[in-house]
Parts: structure tokens; sequence; C-alpha cells
């Protein structure tokens, strides 16, 4: 039987439960891959700690060096997180021919280019399941599964915090900032909850699956990206009443007309690449995707609607996602064959992220507004000009006081056009706070 010698670097959620996972499935594996697996070295940070997952002491090293520098060792497991030192261990392994294997999709977005192009001149490769959607496959979704299908749309949710607060607003009627310090209480959000609801990760993993998807590199700078902090416990309401769940979406779409530049880049294929709280009409099937879980709605130009559903983030969850990626970095060694299923491959023809100024939506509008005659004409007066459609006004019942809602849905509008027109109105007199404006997913 094929030896294949691994290490893993760091041990902390993530590398512990690879750890665990091999512990428990390695032989399995073992048997299913034709490869005996071997767990050669651990790198950890301090040998003294104790752990939810014990480290055997005769597999633990304290320096990362000496897991990458290990001759008997294929396979480098990184899992120490960050950008900074991983880039260092993932580089430095693929120089020294080694199979990487990584979640972090930070160090992907980051640098995914440099490092896909260092894996092709080492002959070595990299695997990267456990980046998006946890436990879930979406990675070999677009590299195999879905391999014969141009994809016209992915709708995702990404990010397990995101959701666990949207649901738990929704189902318990709660604000924003209630719902994240009980979730920081429980373990669901982080101390430093930033990268969570602000969206950076979502937009991470967002960009990865476009990127692979579209054949051409997303720069995340291009993505553009809006968190969940300024939904409010209102919104969640009147979009219910409408028949909508609002939910964080990684957005990518082809557009097939645009005056955009699809249209003055000939060869060029438009793709919106973004990430903002949407309203999922509630007969859709990710609205019923609820608390820490993810889903992603992906569309083949030839096998139609798919959807994945698991759990996106966790230790045991991201521990399947590695071990698969492991079983390939063991199968591409007993073949010989790097390049079976190379990390990134442009594909023929050229994408381009369209701007999200040039994006067209619907959108849910709420104002707060004065209570008195006249304001909606001045509303719709501007829209107008601005050549924006409404497609319905409702001022919810039981309002009173200085000002009430007022909530306008509105037909497909560009962003610009949207922003322009709310900041016009955002200056009359009659409008009491900054307005509210969340896109509306209509699925097609
Ligand atoms: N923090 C992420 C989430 C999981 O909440 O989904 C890791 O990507």
């Amino acid at each position: 039987m094929q030896e294949v010698n691994f290490g893993i670097i760091g041990s902390g959620t993530v590398g512990g439960g690879v750890l665990k996972a091999i512990q428990r499935n390695g032989p399995l594996m073992s048997s299913r891959l034709g490869v005996r697996l071997t767990l050669l070295k651990v790198a950890v940070k301090n040998k003294a700690k104790t752990r939810p997952v014990p480290v055997p002491a005769s597999l633990m090293c304290t320096r990362w060096e000496e897991v990458v520098r290990d001759p008997r060792i294929h396979v480098v497991i990184e899992a120490v997180g960050g950008t900074k030192t991983a880039k260092a261990i993932v580089m430095k392994s693929l120089a020294s021919g080694k199979v990487v294997v990584t979640a972090n999709k930070a160090l992907i977005s980051a640098h995914g280019e440099e490092i896909f192009e260092a894996a092709q001149r080492y002959g070595v490769n990299f695997y990267y399941e456990a980046a998006v959607g946890g436990g879930i496959p979406i990675i070999k979704v677009l590299r195999e599964g879905l391999v014969g299908n141009r994809i016209n749309r992915i709708y995702g949710i990404v990010n397990g915090t995101c959701n666990y607060i949207l649901t738990r607003m929704k189902l318990e009627g709660l604000e924003f900032d209630e719902v994240l310090k009980d979730a920081q209480r429980l373990g669901y959000a982080e101390a430093e909850p930033s990268l969570d609801v602000d969206g950076d990760d979502a937009m991470h993993k967002t960009g990865i699956l476009a990127s692979l998807a579209h054949g051409f590199w997303v720069n995340p700078k291009q993505i553009h990206m809006e968190g969940i902090r300024a939904i409010s416990r209102m919104d969640i309401q009147f979009a219910e009443r409408l028949g909508y769940t609002i939910k964080l979406l990684g957005i990518v779409k082809k557009l097939e007309k645009t005056s955009g530049p699809g249209r003055r880049r000939k060869g060029f294929v438009p793709v919106q690449v973004s990430v903002f709280p949407t309203l999922v009409p509630n007969s859709h099937v990710l609205a019923s995707v609820n608390h820490e879980f993810n889903a992603i709605f992906m569309r083949g130009d030839v096998v139609g609607d798919t959807l994945y559903y698991g759990r996106g983030a966790g230790q045991d969850a991201t521990a399947s996602a590695v071990l698969s990626d492991l079983a390939d970095a063991a199968l591409d060694l007993k073949t010989g064959n790097m390049n079976r299923i190379p990390p990134f491959v442009p594909h023929e023809g050229e994408g381009t992220v369209l701007d999200i100024d040039e994006v067209v939506s619907r959108y849910y509008v709420r104002l707060s507004v004065v209570d008195r005659p006249g304001t909606l004409a001045k509303i719709a007066t501007i829209l107008g000009r601005s050549k924006i459609g409404i497609s319905s006004v409702i001022q919810p019942e039981g309002h009173e006081g200085e000002s009430v809602p007022l909530i306008l849905m509105i037909h497909d509008a560009s962003h610009a056009a949207m922003n322009r027109a709310l900041t016009e109105i955002g200056r009359l007199p009659v409008i009491k706070a900054a307005p509210t404006m969340i896109r509306v997913e209509t699925f097609d």
C-alpha cells in the first residue's frame, strides 16, 4: 500500500479537529483510498498546554519549520489561521515539494493567485475545501461535480454567525445588539465579531466561489460588501409581513446584458460579485436556512438549480473538509499526478466584476417620515425624476408620533440611481432618519 505521511501545523480548533477526526476515521480513509495515511508531526505553540484533543507527545513539535523541513512528510495541513505565518508556511511547504491543505479563506482571498502560481511552479498541489461552507464540499462541487456546467448563479448563506443572528432576530423579535451579545456568550460569535458581522468572512468566501465558477481571480477589493449591523428588528418584521426573510447573501451572477463593462470591453463576461443583506422570498428554500447553518444555491446551465446545505463552521465540519483534501492529496501522490485537480484553472473567456453602481436590483426602502399630506408626493417625485418605479407603498398602521415608518418596494433600479435618489430623499425636511435600503432578490 502507498504510504502518505502528513503533518499538522496548529492545534487549535482546526488542527485539533483534524487530529480527532483522523484518530477516529484514519483507518477507514486509508482502506477507502488504498493509501496508508500516517500523521508524523503536529506543531503546537506551547507543549505544556492542556488541549481538548490531546496531541500525542511523540508527535509534538514547537516550530512549524520542523514539519515543513521533515523530508518524510508529503502533505502539510496549515491550521494556524491569519495570513502572515500561514503564508510563509504555505509558500515554504510548496517550495519543499509538499502538498498543502488549508481552511484559511482570508489567506486564499488575499494571496490566492500567488499561491496557485507557486503550486504550479513547484509541481505540487494546494487544497482548500474547508475555506468555504465548512463541511459542505462546495469547492469539489465547482471543480468536479459541476465541471460540465457554466455557473450562471450562486447565492450563498456562507457566514454562520450572521445567519444565527438574523435567525434569532426574526424568531425572537430581538435587536441586533441583543442577539450579538447572547451569541458571544454562547460561543456562536467571536468576541471581536467584525470579520463576521461586517461581511468580510462572507466576502472572502464569495470571492473564492466566484473565481472558481468564472475562471478569473476576483480581487477582494472589487467585491461590494455590506454587513448586518444596520439591520433592525423593524426591517425583519416588515419584511416578514411582506413575505420575505432577510439573509446575508453572497451573490455571484453572470450577466447576459448590461450597459456596463461587459459591453464596453469586448469579450469580457460581466459578473456581479457582492455580499449584502437581502430580502429572500419565503417561498425560496434559502429563506428556511436557519441558525448557524450555511447553504449554497447554485444554477448550472446544464444541471439547473442545485442546493448544498450543512454546517459552515465548527471543529468537526471543518475537519471533515480538511480530510477530504487530505484524501485528494493522497490520491495525487498515489497516482503521481499532481495536476489531477489544479487549485485554480483560468477559463477560456475572461470575466470582469461588474461595478456595484451598475448592479440592478429590486429594493425594500424604509423611510422615517412626518405623517402629513404631501409627504409621499415629494418622495414619489424624486423617484419618478430618477426613473425609479415604485411597486408598492405601505404605511403600517399603529405607528404614531413625530415620525412614522413608510415602506417602499422598488422595481429594478441600479445601485447608482438608488443611491442618488435616496440621498436626495434623505435631505427632504419630512424625512426624519437616514433611509434604509435593502435589496430584494427574485432568483430569476
Ligand atoms: N466565522 C465563520 C462563520 C466561520 O461564522 O461562518 C469560519 O469561516
